[in-house]
């Protein structure tokens, strides 16, 4: 796969995307939109990949939309294709990662500003450096958190510090975005990488179809009624279970109940086992 903004390595069933436009410090130019967009529909079934790594080349993980490239230039002078492009650079921030059926996780290694808190928001997991720094810029140049920005604001953060940052156009570090639970968890920038791999691969090792009704179970919940998520578990426990041919019931709890290990305490080593 190559791509002019991108770059992919698949380690051990984990995807590493790095969006690759270091002079630009990774803003999100038309072509980065139709190039994700490409590759996370590459990605989607290609059975050696479980888990995804989503981070940015040098020292910045993304700057925002190509201000230049993007609303310059796209929508002023071809306005038809600025609307393509918007809502591809919607989607795939958006439904996309929220719906994807595998694992996704952002590492943020640097700069994160305006439209990167999409990403860092669809991701399932985010783990950033302590001296990574964030803003929500837009307000600094007279626009505010527009296309997927403002709904991603209101999904995963508090509102008081959404408000705050939006209306400010403050930075923010590390520290703080794990403080304000924005990301899980914040380490030294010399230690992100490993830190973030090893949870790739530890959640790699898991069940693909189990780690997907985890996903499923989770996000349309929170768009459903207490009935019909009931009712949508019910039929995945299903799913899961023919996915498995028969494998979480079968050899999950039937070693358990055979006294054969304690999955409370127990993890990798029984997938592993089993696979
Ligand atoms: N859109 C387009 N180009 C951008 C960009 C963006 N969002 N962010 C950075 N760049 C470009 C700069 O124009 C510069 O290009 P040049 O070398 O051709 O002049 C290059 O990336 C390096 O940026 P520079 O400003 O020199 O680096 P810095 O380390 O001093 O500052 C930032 C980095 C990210 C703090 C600063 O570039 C910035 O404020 N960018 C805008 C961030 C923003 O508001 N994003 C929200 C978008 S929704």
């Amino acid at each position: 796969m190559n791509f002019e903004t991108l770059k992919v390595d698949i380690d051990k069933h984990v995807a590493r995307i790095t969006l690759n436009r270091p002079d630009k410090k990774n803003a999100m130019n038309p072509t980065l939109h139709v190039e994700m967009t490409e590759l996370l529909e590459a990605l989607r079934d290609e059975d050696d990949v479980k888990v995804l790594v989503i981070t940015g080349a040098g020292n910045s993980f993304c700057a925002g939309m190509d201000l230049k490239e993007f609303f310059h230039e796209l929508k002023v002078d071809n306005p038809k294709e600025f609307r393509r492009v918007f809502r591809m650079a919607g989607e795939w921030r958006g439904r996309t990662l929220r719906q994807y059926p595998k694992p996704t996780i952002a590492m943020v290694n640097g700069f994160c500003f305006g439209g990167a808190f999409s990403i860092v928001e669809g991701c399932d997991l985010a783990l950033a450096a302590e001296e990574a720094t964030f803003g929500l810029s837009e307000v600094n140049f007279r626009g505010f958190p527009g296309g997927p920005v403002s709904k991603s604001l209101a999904n995963i953060m508090h509102p008081r510090d959404s408000l705050y940052y939006a209306l400010t156009g403050r930075t923010f570090d590390g520290r703080k975005a794990a403080e304000i639970k924005f990301v899980n968890q914040a380490v030294p920038l010399a230690e992100l990488e490993r830190e973030t791999m090893a949870l790739a691969h530890e959640i790699a090792a898991k069940d693909s179809a189990a780690l997907r009704a985890c996903k499923d179970g989770y996000r349309f919940a929170l768009e459903m009624t207490w009935d019909a998520s009931i009712s949508y578990t019910a039929a995945k426990e299903d799913e899961v279970y023919m996915a498995q041919s028969g494998g979480w019931i079968e050899s999950g709890i039937g070693d358990f109940v055979k006294g054969k290990y304690k999955p409370g305490l127990q993890g990798n080593e029984k997938v592993e086992a089993d696979s």
